[in-house]
């Protein structure tokens, strides 16, 4: 099929090459000329495992081609919108313009057409009543139809995402009235469909909440596991213990559980500021009053990070710290909304000397952070740290060797701000260790998982709780080498990885 993806951003490049991939005809546009000409080269504007191959396949097979002119997609069959939707600058809300200024130019290049219809299928994630409001534009051209087809993929796993994902989801005006849409739609997606995908149909709205609702939910499990880690900080609990015990119960699972310095990235945040915002706009603020107390939580957990940070060093002013990690997470260089270059904006704020590394996003956190002193190699952004952050948990940081890292530093002090180092090897290395919602020291004899023939926090999940094929691969665990989760994997070495990493 002859297919458009306007926006070809994160979400939209990733959907233009998947598309592709499926063997259809694809046309990605873009306002951002540079960015198409990017694309267009076959050069990835960010780091995604397996997305450099999946582009270039699709460029090479002459099957995906890159735009800024709305021209040239006019006789597509099915225009994907893959507009980005950020947080309004003056409050909570999400900003559509983006994605009105490109339905204003579809909609001026879109021929009438009769049998088969033009099919737009939004993919942003909108506030519960956007698309409704689109389709009345859009629907008055003859032919045209709107679904809206929200996307979950998530950054590092995006490729596989796309193709594999979870469910796919129809938002339709009348789900009793939508058969020719979505037999059209079910063409575009028959290789996913055809390999067991649940499709499910529904109204817009309830297709637009379900996104929302997905990732407010994500964001809450997150934020309950941090708030738990307060009080395992005020009662001398270890929150991996707490957490791990909770994940076993398969009504609550493991997944998004780990406790640490928060959730960040261009999704998570914004979306829960926007579901809120939206709420209140539809007159059911109360409803989704909660969601402050998690972005709430969320934004203590970096705090506290630099409140640990004062406890071990005193006064920050002129004192040398190594913040391990600058993107919101491992696999990925986008540092939106990162707890990590939050807290060392405000580590470099109190008079710290703040040296950052971080095996792919060091680019776009220079760009982020006006000041900001960056090293690649991980020995030397060690080498003289008076304190040492671990804040992205790359696997290159969770490998750390110890006792090699201590020989590096001027004085051996680390907080583990997301709780995957292993607190008794780093302090019989002479390591003075902080972590979030972990025992300063180590409990009495007998009183700590692992201490009495529990597994420790470091150690696979139980057998009956395997991690799915898609997820992440946990802190502690090895990425898969199958599925999925086969596309994620860390970046490519690091020249100290040798030097500095165990076994
Ligand atoms: C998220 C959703 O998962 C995805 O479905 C949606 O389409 C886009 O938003 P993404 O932003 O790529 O995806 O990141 P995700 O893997 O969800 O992680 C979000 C943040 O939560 C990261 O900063 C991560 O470090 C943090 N996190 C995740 C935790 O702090 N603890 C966890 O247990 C899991």
């Amino acid at each position: 099929m002859k297919i458009s993806v306007i926006g070809v951003g994160y979400l939209g490049a990733v959907h233009a090459a998947g598309m592709a991939e499926l063997g259809h005809d694809v046309v990605g546009l873009d306002v951002d000329a540079r960015r198409v000409r990017q694309l267009e080269a076959g050069r990835a504007p960010f780091h995604e495992p397996g997305f450099d191959e999946t582009l270039r396949r699709g460029l090479d097979l002459g099957r995906l081609r890159f735009t800024t002119e709305y021209e040239d997609i006019a006789g597509a069959d099915v225009h994907f919108l893959g507009l980005g939707t950020p947080q309004r600058a003056d409050g909570f809300g999400a900003d559509l313009a983006s994605l009105h200024a490109a339905v204003d130019a579809l909609a001026a290049v879109l021929p009438a057409r009769d049998g088969s219809p033009t099919l737009v299928v939004g993919k942003s994630t909108v506030p519960a009543g956007t698309a409704r409001g689109l389709a009345e534009r859009l629907e008055r051209i003859e032919g045209v139809r709107l679904l809206w087809n929200p996307e979950f993929l998530r950054e590092g796993f995006a490729v596989g995402d796309t193709l594999e994902p979870d469910r796919v989801v129809y938002g339709v005006r009348d789900p009793e009235a939508a058969d020719a849409e979505i037999r059209m739609l079910d063409t575009v997606y028959a290789p996913i469909l055809d390999g067991g995908t649940p499709r499910l149909v529904m109204g817009y709205e309830a297709a637009e909440l379900v996104k929302v609702s997905a990732n407010a939910f994500l964001a809450t499990k997150i934020s309950f596991i941090n708030a738990i880690s307060e009080l395992c900080e005020a009662t001398g609990a270890d929150v991996t213990d707490v957490s791990r015990a909770l994940g076993m119960d398969d009504r609550i699972g493991s997944r998004f559980l780990r406790a640490g310095v928060g959730f960040g990235g261009g999704c998570l945040p914004k979306d829960i500021r926007a579901f809120i915002a939206s709420a209140e706009d539809l007159g059911v603020g109360q409803s989704l009053g909660f969601l402050r107390e998690v972005d709430a939580i969320n934004q203590r957990r970096r705090v506290r990070v630099v409140e640990l940070a004062r406890e071990m060093l005193g006064p920050l002013r002129g004192r040398r710290i190594t913040v391990l990690g600058a993107a919101f997470k491992p696999d990925s260089d986008d540092v939106r909304d990162s707890p990590a270059l939050e807290v060392a904006s405000r580590l470099m704020a109190a008079g710290a000397h703040v040296t950052v590394t971080d095996p792919e996003a060091l680019k776009n956190a220079r760009g982020h952070v006006e000041g900001l002193v960056t090293v690649e190699d991980t020995a030397e952004a060690l080498r003289g740290a008076e304190l040492v952050l671990l804040l992205t948990e790359w696997r290159r940081y969770r490998d750390l060797d110890p006792s090699v890292a201590a020989e590096l530093v001027a004085a051996p002090r680390i907080i583990d701000g997301r709780a995957v180092l292993d607190p008794r090897t780093w302090r019989a290395a002479g390591w003075e260790l902080r972590a979030l919602g972990r025992p300063d020291a180590p409990a009495p004899a007998g009183t700590q998982a692992g201490t009495a023939g529990q597994p420790a926090a470091h150690e696979p999940p139980a057998a009956h709780e395997p991690p799915a094929a898609h997820e992440p691969p946990a802190a502690h665990e090895p990425p898969a080498a199958h599925g999925r989760a086969a596309a994620a994997s860390t970046a490519g070495p690091d020249p100290a990885a040798p030097l500095l990493s165990r076994g």
